[in-house]
């Protein structure tokens, strides 16, 4: 069965990529950092999910996705390929907890497959592979 790949961004306190590096060590599925600016530039295959950190809180321009993620989904390839999302945030932020995933959610009319907060625990990790192959399961169907 296909595994579908995670792409994610990540800042430099490397909690999203964290979480990302426990998703492949555990389950051997590949995920991509969007920091890599071959990867941004790139498109991808089939379709994929989107591992992304929110930093609208306290953002004067309220910008809701990180750059690197806007400029690897001004492709339309990877836009039409994009299956779900998943999100990293810290509830302290409020109302915008998760606003990077669910913001993009709402426009794409992609489902958030999972959220957390900042690199997860063991058991996200665990549950969020759960979710993953089940999606996998879905799309090899
Ligand atoms: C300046 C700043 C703004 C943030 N804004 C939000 C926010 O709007 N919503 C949210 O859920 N988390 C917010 N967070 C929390 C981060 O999304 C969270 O810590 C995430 O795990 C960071 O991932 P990274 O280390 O991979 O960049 C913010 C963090 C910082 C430092």
């Amino acid at each position: 069965m296909a595994s579908v790949p995670v792409y994610y961004f990540s800042s430099v306190s490397n909690l999203t990529g964290r979480f990302a590096e426990h998703l492949a060590e555990r389950t051997g599925r590949a995920v991509f950092n969007l920091a890599d600016s071959a990867v941004r530039r790139g498109e991808t295959d089939g379709p994929w999910v989107l591992l992304t950190p929110s930093y609208k809180a306290g953002n004067a321009d309220e910008v809701t996705l990180p750059a690197p993620v806007k400029a690897f989904l001004r492709s339309p390839a990877n836009r039409r390929s994009l299956v779900g999302i998943i999100g990293s945030g810290n509830r302290n932020f409020g109302e915008y907890y998760q606003a990077a995933a669910r913001e993009l959610a709402a426009a794409s009319g992609r489902p958030v497959l999972f959220e957390f907060e900042l690199s997860g625990t063991p058991e996200d990790v665990a549950r969020c592979a759960e979710i993953l192959a089940a999606l996998d399961a879905a799309l090899t169907r």
